[in-house]
């Protein structure tokens, strides 16, 4: 670059401005946040990518520069050299960091003007989120996002650092590749050189991965993109980012005692003590403390069983359904007597949303029970329900008598629900807990078959291997998930290295030799070959930036993120392609849009 174009050059920061700056001369550059003119004197707030500094104009800055300054507008980017000077007493923003100081400009050098704003650049702002996602770079701009990228930086960074320094080695596995069984739908790509054949994007490595065991690496991580075609939510986004890892020669534990550690590196970069080791639930006792797989620990308000207690009872729901072989359960609002008919109204709704048929109620009033089955119950078998729930005087019951699925996953949103709803979970805690020995096989009711609950090559307790045959469905796996505050942040498992046991499974799952080997013919084939005992485990980094930062979706941890409909509304994409790019492609044309 010439010397006469490097006077606007930044000699630093806003906020590297400090007090042991006063007097000294400083050329800043970056946008104008805000403008004000108070006849005389303009003040401009200097925005670069650590801060904001207020820079003054006067008339003593020379004329062509004060015109030049009354000019100015939002987002115009600047170059402003001057004097540093205490603000005056009584304009002082503690708000700032740089709220003492203030830079009175000599010269100013307007880089580029900034075309009218579709919204202000401001935290606060109330602009829907597809305006913001439309114009991310102005987006981008808000302290809070900018933030948030910083903090993903500094975060991937302590992974890479951590995992490496722990001896893994991080290898680039491809995006072009065949599809990955993690239970979503695929997004295809097809081959040009290879007509009508398609490459899949992966769910995630986890075959490369596993096969990187084999060929011996014994310690693989990756910080890696994964692509699944599903329905998103606020937390799940069509591509992710996983911090994803694979041991040799380890079991569970070795697994989890080296991942607490990352996590606890990861969180303390965010300044969030996470303290090793975890608490640890299996799969059974989270879904019959809390209802759910991935159980929000940091509250209580448990569910109880009291199937025993009104199995004979006069109530004839409970009893029809503890006799047909379901479960009654129930969960105490501390303090929900308070509530109104129209608020039990609104549970039985949230409870009806995950298919539970009714919702019995009781009020634990100053006069005693008040609820609509009560006079169905005995004195015995209510003081009975009393003492396993400890129930008290101005606290609400609810109960949901159905099969256990339905039950505890009613009962278990019910929770969050009325958690969030009475304000009753703690905010600034982070409560991390191991959910483990997950079920090997699901039961797809509409297909009739059995399905595999984490993926097809996870491995089962060896003490459960007998049950494969006989009863799948009560068959448990070494498969693990970190939870935190209720978000499920990672999952893994130990791998089956025995291609005997792999047959069994796929058998299982009604997968056919012929199937298995056309999708997965190349792990069974790398499987024979000398295959170490393994396993891993990938943790949604998106996800945990979302809860670090406290963000409400994991859209605003993710730079260039897509809405609920997969769409990026700055790209345009995903977008119709001409017709003759399809047929090079050996695809049939498609209709014009309308
Ligand atoms: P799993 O499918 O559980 O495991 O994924 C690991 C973690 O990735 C995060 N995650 C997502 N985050 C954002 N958007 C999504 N659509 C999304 N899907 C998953 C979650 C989840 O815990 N190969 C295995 C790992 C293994 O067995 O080692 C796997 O991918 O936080
Ligand atoms: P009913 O006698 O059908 O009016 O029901 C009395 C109470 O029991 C109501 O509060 C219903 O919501 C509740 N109830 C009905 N079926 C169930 C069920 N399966 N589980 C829990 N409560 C139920």
């Amino acid at each position: 670059m010439s010397e006469k174009t490097s006077s606007w050059k930044r000699t630093c920061f806003s906020v590297e401005i400090t007090k042991e700056s006063l007097g000294k001369t400083v050329t800043l550059a970056g946008w104008v946040q805000k403008r004000r003119d108070h006849g005389g004197v303009i003040f401009v707030d200097l925005r670069d990518r650590k801060g904001i500094v207020q820079v003054v104009f006067n008339p003593d800055s020379g004329g062509d520069v004060m015109k030049c300054a009354h000019d100015l507008r939002s987002e115009y980017v600047i170059s402003v050299t001057g004097t540093v000077g205490l603000r005056p007493e009584g304009t002082l923003n503690p708000a700032l960091k740089t709220g003492e100081i203030e830079v009175t400009a000599s010269s100013l050098t307007v880089l580029n003007a900034c075309a009218p704003l579709p919204f202000v650049v401001e935290d606060d702002t109330d602009v829907s989120e597809e305006l913001r996602l439309k114009y991310r770079y102005l987006d981008l701009r808000r302290p809070s996002l900018r933030s948030n990228l910083v903090l993903r930086h500094r975060v991937a960074q302590v992974a890479r650092n951590f995992l490496s320094d722990e001896g893994f080695i991080e290898v680039e596995t491809p995006m072009l590749t065949k599809s990955t069984p993690e239970g979503a739908r695929d997004f295809l790509v097809p081959s040009r050189l290879n007509g009508g054949d398609f490459y899949a994007l992966p769910q995630s490595p986890q075959l490369f991965k596993q096969i990187l065991m084999i060929a011996g690496l014994e310690k693989y991580f990756q910080v890696v993109r994964c692509f699944r075609d599903e329905d998103l939510r606020a937390d799940r986004q069509p591509e992710f980012t996983q911090i994803d890892a694979e041991m040799s020669f380890v079991e569970s534990d070795d697994v989890i005692a080296v991942m607490e550690s990352l996590v606890e590196a990861l969180f303390k970069e965010a300044g969030i003590s996470a303290t090793a080791p975890f608490n640890r639930l299996t799969y059974d006792e989270a879904i019959s403390r809390f209802g759910l797989d991935a159980p929000d620990t940091r509250f209580a308000m448990e569910l109880v069983d009291v199937g025993s207690i009104v199995a004979g009872s006069g109530f004839k729901v409970f009893a029809a359904v503890v006799a047909g072989g379901g479960v009654v359960k129930t969960i105490r609002v501390p303090g929900g007597a308070k509530l109104s008919r129209k608020d039990i109204d609104e549970l039985t709704a949230v409870a009806a949303t995950y298919g539970a048929k009714g919702l019995a109620w009781v009020k634990f009033t100053p006069d005693g029970w008040q609820s609509p089955i009560a006079k169905f119950l005995s004195d015995s078998e209510k003081s009975a329900i009393a003492t396993v729930t400890g129930a008290g005087e101005g606290d609400l019951l609810l109960f949901v008598a159905d099969s256990l699925d339905v039950a505890a996953t009613a009962l278990g949103r019910l929770r969050l629900f009325i958690g969030k709803k009475l304000e009753i979970i703690p905010e600034d805690t982070f409560n991390f807990v191991w959910v483990t020995d997950f079920p090997m096989f699901g039961y797809d009711e509409t297909a009739k078959r059995f399905t595999a609950v984490h993926h097809p090559f996870t491995s089962p307790l060896d003490e459960d291997l007998p049950l494969l045959e006989t009863e799948p469905m009560k068959v448990r796996s070494k498969a693990y998930d970190l939870v935190l505050n209720g978000v499920e942040i990672g999952g893994g498992s130990i791998r089956i290295h025995d291609p005997g046991v792999q047959s069994r499974i796929f058998t299982l799952l009604g997968i056919s030799e012929e199937e298995a080997g056309q999708r997965f013919g190349f792990l069974l084939e790398a499987l024979k070959y000398g295959t170490p005992p393994h396993g891993g485990i990938a943790f949604g980094l998106d996800r945990i930036l979302a809860i670090m930062t406290g963000a409400e979706s994991i859209r605003d941890v993710i730079a260039f993120p897509k809405t609920q409909k997969a769409v990026c509304l700055m790209t345009e994409a995903p977008s119709r392609v001409d017709n003759a790019q399809l047929q090079e492609l050996s695809l049939r044309g498609l209709r014009k849009k309308d």
